[in-house]
Order: C-alpha cells, then sequence, then structure tokens
C-alpha cells in the first residue's frame, strides 16, 4: 500500500506544505495570526541586526593593536547605560504584549448558543489516538444528528454574510490539538476539559490540518481536512450525512460478515445494528477522500489492505487485525463501498 502525502488530492497548483502555511490565510483570525508572526519577526529581526551590528563593530573597533600595550581604562557602572537596557527592552515586551492580546482577542471568538437562522454550524470535535471525531449539532439552527470522522465539512462565507462554525473541543484519551493553519491558531483539545475554536472563510476549498500536540506513536498521522463549501453544495452533503446507511441486497453476504465480526463493537452504522462509537461512524464512509485519518486516498485497493491488517499502515493504531479469510474480506468491502 503505497503511503500518500496529505496533499495529494490537492488542487494541481497547490502543494501540501502551501496549504499547511500560516503566510496563506483565508480567515479573519488567520490574516490577524499572520500579521503578528510578520511583526514580531521584523522585531526580533532589527534587535538581531542591532545587537549583533554593536558586537562587531566593538571587535573590529577595540581589537588587540600592536602598539597598545597598557591595560585599557576600567569603567565600573554606567548609570545612562542601565537606565536605557532596562526601559528598552520592557518597552519592546509591553509592544508585544500588546500586539499579541490583539490577535488573541481577533482570533477568539465567543461561544454563542445556536439560534434559527442564524447561519452558524456547531460541531463538537472529540479527540481520538489518532483519528477526529465531529458530531454535527445544529446548521442555522436546525438540529443535525449525525456523527463523521477526519473531514470536516462547512459552508463558505460571503461578504456581509458569515457563515460561523464554531467547535467544541474535547479529548476522548490523551492531549491533542486541533489546527488548520490557513483557517485559525492551535487549540488544545484536553481530558475533563472544554475548548472552542471558530472558523470561517470566504475561500470554498479544501483545508488541511494537523495534529499539533504529541499524542502518541501516530500523533505525526493524525491528519485532518476541512472542506468548505458552496451553501448549497454543503446542504446537500448535510442531507447525504444525515440519512442512515442505504440498503442494498446485492451485498447481503458482506453485510452479514460485518454484523457478525467484532466491527460491529467499534464502528457504527446508522439503521443497522451496527453500535460502536469507539471507532470512526462508518455510516457514509465512502463519502470521505481519505482513510486512516487523512493518511491514505479511500481507494477499495486501500480500504481491502487496510482492513487486511491496518497495522502496516499505521503501526500501533488502536484497530487491530481480524484474520479473515479472502472472501469474507472481499464481502465486507464490498459491501462498505456501498456505504456512499
Ligand atoms: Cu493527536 Cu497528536
Amino acid at each position: 500500500m503505497e503511503a500518500i502525502h496529505p496533499g495529494t488530492l490537492l488542487a494541481a497548483s497547490e502543494t501540501a506544505t502551501q496549504n499547511l502555511s500560516i503566510f496563506a490565510p483565508a480567515s479573519p483570525a488567520a490574516q490577524s495570526i499572520q500579521d503578528l508572526a510578520i511583526l514580531t519577526g521584523a522585531i526580533f529581526a532589527l534587535i538581531l541586526v542591532l545587537v549583533e551590528g554593536i558586537l562587531l563593530y566593538n571587535i573590529w573597533r577595540f581589537r588587540a593593536r600592536a602598539e597598545v600595550t597598557a591595560e585599557p581604562a576600567q569603567v565600573y557602572g554606567s548609570q545612562p547605560v542601565e537606565i536605557a537596557w532596562t526601559t528598552a527592552p520592557t518597552l519592546i515586551v509591553f509592544f508585544l504584549i500588546l500586539a499579541i492580546t490583539r490577535t488573541l482577542w481577533q482570533a477568539k471568538a465567543a461561544q454563542p448558543a445556536p439560534q434559527l437562522d442564524d447561519h452558524a454550524l456547531f460541531v463538537k470535535v472529540i479527540g481520538h489516538q489518532w483519528w477526529w471525531e465531529y458530531r454535527y449539532e445544529t446548521y442555522d439552527g436546525r438540529p443535525l444528528n449525525f456523527t463523521t470522522a477526519n473531514e470536516l465539512h462547512m459552508p463558505v462565507s460571503e461578504t456581509g454574510q458569515p457563515r460561523r462554525v464554531h467547535l467544541t473541543l474535547e479529548s476522548a484519551d490523551v492531549c491533542h490539538s486541533f489546527w488548520v493553519p490557513r483557517l485559525n491558531g492551535k487549540m488544545d483539545l484536553l481530558p475533563g476539559r472544554t475548548n472552542y475554536l471558530m472558523l470561517e472563510t470566504e475561500l470554498p476549498g479544501l483545508f488541511l490540518g494537523q495534529c499539533a500536540e504529541y499524542c502518541g506513536d501516530q500523533h505525526a498521522n493524525m491528519l485532518l481536512r476541512v472542506i468548505v463549501e458552496p451553501p448549497a453544495e454543503f446542504e446537500r452533503w448535510l442531507a447525504n450525512e444525515s440519512a442512515p446507511a442505504a440498503e442494498n441486497v446485492a451485498v447481503q453476504t458482506g453485510r452479514e460478515a460485518f454484523m457478525a465480526e467484532s466491527c460491529v463493537n467499534c464502528h457504527r452504522i446508522r439503521g443497522t445494528p451496527a453500535e460502536g462509537t469507539f471507532g470512526p461512524d462508518l455510516t457514509h464512509l465512502m463519502s470521505r477522500q481519505t482513510l486512516a485519518s487523512g493518511e491514505i486516498p479511500n481507494s477499495p485497493e486501500n480500504l481491502t489492505d487496510w482492513i487486511h491488517n491496518p497495522q502496516t499502515t499505521k503501526p500501533g493504531c488502536l484497530m487491530p487485525a481480524f484474520d479473515l479469510s479472502e472472501t469474507r474480506l472481499e464481502a465486507i468491502v464490498n459491501y462498505l463501498l456501498t456505504l456512499r
């Protein structure tokens, strides 16, 4: 199985590195973070040039010379210099505090209560080792009741018509951190604590993200995707996700095999007896672009390899290999392929 770079499914004109850059902001919060990074970078560069410049000048100016043999004048203390080197850093730090506070203010959003026609989406994000669970709660004041994984769909905002996404962040196990650099700063998901994050962008498209807090063996492969869609397309996606899994008699053998195996202990397929919640919800598995939290494209071959032995793709992941016979494996894959 070929492991892919998370950027493989991006537009041809863009690389994953570009998509994960804080210097390509696509939201007001990300813009503020970029401005702060440039401002502080410029201040630090200036200080570096100034300090190193004075140092180099003095090395050259007071270098040892053959004609000077006596000790130079010894100076003990200098009030003006001491006042200068206390005041200047204090002012710089004070200025940085103001700049950082402004960005924190702009990147943070109040968590309002959902209201009818608020054009806002509310999603609960739960961090797991090593994937993301998204529980869609309300959109535009309408209650939603489905769960998906790893790929967050959201509507695009328009000038004068923001469609904000309010995320409630929690963890099922250890500390994780939700980070989509082009949309906002990092926000941690901590056991026993609830954090909030707001996403909003006028740019449709795919935005890549990454868990940004070391959370164990597969932390580096805890990738995530945000898919920003025009409202009509988003509504279609919502309608599809809200529906229970479609029944298909052609894959009855695979369905029965799935229900008879341990799959059902961890995975849910709405509308069937499979009601596990420990692993990702599979009700509309085929509507996702990737498997294994953004690690590999969601192709029939990759899906087969993944179920055959998840440990080769994602060593240490919590899904074991079940030693399925080839025919049983194929039947289960054929069933999963109908979950669109
Ligand atoms: Cu989850 Cu790192």
